[in-house]
C-alpha cells in the first residue's frame, strides 16, 4: 500500500509549458524519499500534484490503488484532511493567532484542540520553540516560523507529510533538528515523509533520493 503515480504530466499556460512529462513513482507506506532538482525543474509541482493540493493534466496518482485525479473536490478534501500533512515552502502561519494556536489550527475543524493542546505543546518543544508557544509569528523570526509550520503539520499524524524544501529557511543546526525529527516521525509513527531540499547532505540522508530533470525522474 501506498502512492503510485503513472505516467504523471503537468503544462501550466497557453500555450502549454510542460513541467512534469510523465512521471513514474511507486512511494511505498513508510517510506522516507527526498526530491531534488535545478530551480524550476518542478519539484513543487510534483510535490502538490502527488499530495492533492493540485491537479494533474494527465495521468494518473493512486492512493492505496484509489485514483485520486477522479475525486470530487469533496473527496478530495476529505483524503486531504485524514492523511496529508503538507509544509509549504512559505509556511502561511495566520499572522494574528498565536504560535500554539496556529499549531493547533488543523485540529479546530474536528473540534479536537482541547485533546491535542498537549500534543501541540510537545511538537512546538520538539521543534526547538518551547516558550515561545505565545509569540505571535510577526514576533518570531522566518526560520521559527518554518518550525511552527512544521509542527503544525505532524498535529494530526498524518500518514503522509509532504515537504517542500521545509530546512531552506534554517540554520544548519536546525536544519539538522528538523531532518532528525522527520526520521523520529518516520520510525516512531511509520509516517510516509516526502521532502524536496536543495541540500545535498540532506537528500542523502533519505532513505530513496529521486531526482527531477527536464520533468523525469532520473
Ligand atoms: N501556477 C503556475 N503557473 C505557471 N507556471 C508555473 C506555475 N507553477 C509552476 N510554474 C512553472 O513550472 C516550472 C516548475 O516550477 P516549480 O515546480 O515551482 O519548480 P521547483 O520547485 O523545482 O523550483 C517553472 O518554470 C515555473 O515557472
Ligand atoms: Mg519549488
Amino acid at each position: 500500500m501506498g502512492i503510485k503515480v503513472v505516467n504523471l504530466h503537468k503544462s501550466f499556460g497557453e500555450p502549454p509549458v510542460q513541467v512534469l512529462k510523465g512521471i513514474d513513482l511507486t512511494i511505498n507506506d513508510g517510506d522516507l524519499v527526498s526530491i531534488v532538482g535545478r530551480s524550476g525543474s518542478g519539484k513543487s509541482t510534483l510535490l502538490y500534484v502527488i499530495s492533492t493540493l493540485d491537479r494533474a493534466t494527465s495521468g494518473e496518482v493512486y492512493y492505496d490503488n484509489q485514483n485520486i485525479t477522479t475525486l470530487n473536490s469533496e473527496q478530495i478534501h476529505q483524503l486531504r484532511n485524514s492523511q496529508i500533512g503538507f509544509v509549504f515552502q512559505f509556511h502561511y502561519l495566520l499572522p494574528e493567532l498565536t504560535v500554539l494556536e496556529n499549531v493547533l489550527l488543523p485540529a479546530y475543524k474536528k473540534k479536537l484542540q482541547k485533546e491535542k493542546r498537549e500534543y501541540a505543546l510537545s511538537l512546538i518543544n520538539e521543534v526547538g520553540l518551547s516558550g515561545k508557544e505565545g509569540r505571535m509569528p510577526g514576533q518570531i523570526s522566518g526560520g521559527e516560523q518554518q518550525r511552527v509550520a512544521i509542527a503544525r503539520s505532524l498535529l494530526m499524524d498524518p500518514r503522509y507529510l509532504f515537504a517542500d524544501e521545509p530546512t531552506g529557511n534554517l540554520d544548519t543546526v536546525n536544519g539538522d533538528n528538523i531532518m532528525a525529527l522527520f526520521h523520529r516521525i518516520n520510525e516512531s509513527k511509520k509516517t510516509t515523509i516526502v521532502y524536496v531540499t536543495h541540500d545535498l547532505d540532506y537528500a542523502n540522508q533519505a532513505r530513496r533520493k529521486i531526482e527531477l530533470v527536464d520533468g523525469l525522474l532520473t
